[in-house]
């Protein structure tokens, strides 16, 4: 099928290549001219694995192009991804600006009948709403081609987004018609035939919904078990043997159990903040989203206590935090506990170092006042505590003889419990994880 991509950010870059994988003729379309030079350069701007490889792939086979001309991308397409941002305005709300300007630019610009599809995530009705404004464009232009608007929402994990898109454990959508219907069928009649993966087709406000529900829980899923940890470490309880007690439970499963220093990334606390947002605004009151949101900022709190606790007070002290990415395997830094936790401290006057193998050019724009190692030893060396922020590989490699030869004073905090608690404390570091 002929399909374009607008907006080739982490979503939709994936999304692109992942369509051509499987056979597609795909542009992908951004207005920044410099994020389309440097993929026509043959890189990639941001961290993924295997990306660059699937990329390479599709675009030597002739199946994927890059533009920055959003008309050349729009004409003659049977299917469009809206892959553009959706970032959240003060109020909590995301901004779907972009995603209205995208539904202008192919009102005025289709020029066959095509599925526009929404991939960035947004809330419910926001399908009917493109539609009204494609309506209203579509007459101001004296267009007549069938533009059917659907949702096709994305739930691709950074770090894994291209196994996870190649091989989804499902494929949702939501049509209002028989086009639409139609034309995703045949978007991934690969990918369903292959895997046999399960198929949701629905209504567009249903599928827009099950996105926000999804990570919603999700979140719902860490913060409960944050909270059980803060619980754990006052009856002196050990939070993740709860959660493989617990996962055992075929109803409940073992994945999205782990305590830790929280959550972060660029979808779950602004997809938590607009499901919050959109259940006020049709009149809800979505109290446990709200909860979990003020669990997840609470952990910080807590582990800026145990430092406290440990080194009386921060001011001049020397705290290397390991990992700054909001997990392993991304460089991305949005809304990383990392960021936020070097903020604090250097505000109670410590001096912050950073550990990170791949994200810290990020780290250099966005916090240069931290001292950046790309070496893991020589970012603990004299350092008076070391915080575990993001589980990366080098890091949960550190044994206890580590820490103890190369920091000054002993003391580790494991924000996400990666280390075994007993042989830390018998190797005599003052030892603290979430929740053990
Ligand atoms: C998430 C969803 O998983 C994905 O389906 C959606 O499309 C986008 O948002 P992502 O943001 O890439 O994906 O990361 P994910 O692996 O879900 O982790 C999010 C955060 O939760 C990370 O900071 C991670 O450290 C944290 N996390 C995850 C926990 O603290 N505990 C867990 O048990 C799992």
């Amino acid at each position: 099928m002929k399909v374009a991509v607008i907006g080739v950010g982490h979503v939709g870059l994936v999304t692109a290549a992942a369509l051509a994988e499987w056979g597609h003729d795909v542009v992908g379309m951004d207005d920044d001219a410099e994020k389309i030079k440097t993929l026509e350069a043959g890189e990639v701007p941001f961290h993924e694995p295997g990306l660059l490889e699937l990329i390479e792939r599709n675009v030597d086979a002739g199946r994927l192009v890059f533009t920055s001309e959003a008309r050349e991308a729009i004409a003659d397409q049977e299917v469009i991804f809206v892959c553009v941002g959706t970032p959240s305005l003060p109020g909590g709300g995301p901004n779907l600006s972009y995603v209205e300007r995208v539904g202008r630019m192919v009102a005025a610009d289709a020029t066959d009948d095509v599925v526009l599809v929404e991939k960035s995530t947004v809330p419910a009705n926001t399908g009917q709403r493109l539609g009204q404004i494609i309506t209203h464009e579509q007459q101001r232009h004296g267009q007549r081609v069938q533009i059917s608007v659907a949702s096709n929402p994305e739930f691709l994990r950074e770090g894994t987004a291209v196994e996870d898109t190649l091989h989804p454990d499902r494929v949702v959508y939501g049509v209002s018609d028989d086009l639409a219907l139609e034309r995703l069928r045949g978007v991934y009649a690969h990918v369903v035939e292959q895997d046999g993966c399960p198929v949701v087709e629905t209504d567009v406000p249903t599928a827009e919904l099950i996105k926000h529900a999804s990570n919603g829980f999700l979140a719902t899923r860490i913060s409960f078990m944050n909270q059980v940890a803060r619980i754990c470490e006052r009856v002196g309880a050990d939070v993740d043997v709860v959660a493989e007690g617990m996962g055992h439970d075929a109803r409940i499963g073992p994945h999205f159990l782990r305590a830790g220093i929280g959550y972060g990334g660029s979808c779950f606390p602004k997809d938590v903040d607009a499901f919050i947002h959109l259940a006020r605004h049709v009149g809800e009151d979505f109290g446990i989203l709200e909860h979990v949101r003020e669990v997840n900022g609470s952990m910080l709190d807590l582990v800026v206590t145990k430092l406290r606790t440990e080194l009386w007070h921060l001011d001049q002290k020397v705290v290397t935090i390991l990992g700054a990415a909001f997990k392993p395997g991304t460089d991305d830094l949005r809304e990383a506990p990392a960021m936020h936790l070097a903020r604090r401290l250097m505000a109670e006057g410590a001096t912050v170092r950073m550990y990170d193998p791949v994200a810290l050019d990020g780290v250099a724009r966005e916090l240069p006042e931290v001292e950046r190692f790309d070496d893991v030893r020589a970012a603990l060396t004299d350092a008076h505590a070391a915080v575990v922020a993001t589980e990366w590989d080098e890091v949960t490699a550190l044994t206890a003889a580590d820490f103890r030869e190369l920091l000054d004073y002993p003391i580790v905090i494991d924000g996400r419990n990666v280390y075994e608690p007993a042989s830390m404390r018998d190797a005599g570091l003052h030892y603290h994880g979430i929740g053990r």
